[in-house]
């Protein structure tokens, strides 16, 4: 942050994160797990911009193979994202007789979507080692975590092949934890954002601070770089964001909502038409708390299902209804991960979203930098 001379606000264009993670501008995609967003990423990271491919979902090969698509469409950076954490508590009691009244109570969902409800529940718990290996053996440009801090030897192989880390907080006490583990980067994600929070320390909904709150804190907290997330989605939110300390901010919504993302078309048509209080958080998508657009299988379950099965199982059971959703492009009965932003998305290409983001990152802040 420095000022024109004029009085006026203006974002540097390289920082510490520029530095760091060798990007022209402080501009990252959020990674997206579940989307197979490898042309966004490229487009982002062409442009100058970090793009992301989210590969919790993703076994080692897959993992690969998501590395090879970005690398075949770009040479510049980009970032992978884990989640550290790939199952909660519980979920190895979850038995047949437990799953199965949570079964019986979709079954409004199954008759209407002309499916069988399933014989038993099938999940399968991501194995974050493996993907660790995966994506080390990959040599990925950037490794970005979600859900707390890697064992120290994940982070010690890191160091050694010079893959920059980041990590995810939504506490000051997280990036406290993420710098003293020895990560490079910690992402002040507010509780704007859309699609899970990351919370690691205390349970979600105990942490629910807002980007404008969370993201000084973060900075007086930690002496790494520090990248804000969650409610930017133009050149005013950057300046804003860089006005409370941040060294570059991390965008989802706003690049998800682009044709290139790998999002449905209905995903994608619910991000540009909902207004700013069209999200709300809910854990009983997946069994963990996360931000989408209040639509019918949302709002509904939300007041139906006390008690959400342990993520990733509840993920599972709700899949047994959003998946056919999916496939028949019933967007009320699908998840629609969006965070608060969305009511500012404008652009629906990715590299055109990236000039307009960079026009404005020298813009003065005033009510029509956008
Ligand atoms: C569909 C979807 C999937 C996401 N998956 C991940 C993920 O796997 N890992 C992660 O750290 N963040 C994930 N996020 C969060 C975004 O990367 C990003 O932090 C967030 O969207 C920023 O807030 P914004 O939506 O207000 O721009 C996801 C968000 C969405 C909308």
């Amino acid at each position: 942050m420095r000022e024109d001379g004029r009085g006026a606000i203006q974002v540097r264009k390289s920082t510490r994160v520029t530095r760091k993670l060798g990007i022209d501008y402080p501009i990252l995609q959020g990674p997206f797990a579940g989307v197979p967003s490898h042309r966004l990423a490229a487009i982002v990271s062409n442009k100058g911009g970090l793009g992301a491919i989210g590969a919790h979902g993703l076994e080692g090969l897959a993992i690969r193979e998501a590395v090879d698509q970005v690398r075949s469409q770009t040479n510049r950076p980009f970032a992978v994202n884990l989640w550290v954490s790939t199952s909660d508590p519980g979920i190895a009691r979850i038995d047949s007789e437990a799953t199965s009244s949570y079964i019986s109570a979709l079954a409004t969902y199954y008759a209407e979507l002309g499916t069988e409800p399933p014989s038993s529940l099938q999940f399968k718990v991501q194995d974050f080692g493996c993907q660790f290996r995966a994506a080390i053996d990959a040599r990925v440009p950037v490794l970005s975590f979600t859900f707390g801090p890697p064992p120290a030897e994940m982070l010690d192989e890191c160091r050694k092949f010079a893959i920059p880390t980041i990590g995810t907080a939504t506490t000051p006490d997280e990036a406290r934890v993420l710098e003293q583990a020895g990560l490079d980067l910690v992402i002040a994600s507010g509780t704007e954002a859309g699609g899970h929070r990351g919370s690691f320390l205390v349970p979600s909904g105990d942490s629910l601070i807002g980007t404008f709150s969370l993201l000084p804190q973060v900075v007086d907290a930690v002496k790494i770089p520090v990248i804000a997330a969650g409610g930017v989605a133009d050149g005013r939110g950057i300046t804003a964001a860089f006005a409370l300390g941040a060294e570059a901010v991390l965008i989802g919504s706003a690049f998800l909502a682009c044709v290139e993302s790998g999002a449905s078309e209905a995903h994608r048509s619910a991000l540009l038409s909902i207004s700013a209080q069209g999200t709300g958080l809910t854990s009983t998508l997946t069994g963990r708390m996360a931000r989408a657009v209040k639509n019918r299988i949302m709002s509904e379950t939300t007041a139906t299902i006390s008690t959400p099965l342990p993520y990733p199982a509840q993920h599972a059971l709700i899949r047994t209804v959003t998946d056919p959703a999916s496939l028949q492009q019933r967007a009320d009965l699908m998840p629609l991960w969006a965070g608060q932003s969305s009511g500012l998305i404008r652009s629906t290409e990715a590299a055109a979203l990236m000039t307009d983001l960079i026009g404005n990152i020298h813009a003065p802040l005033s009510r029509s930098s956008t």
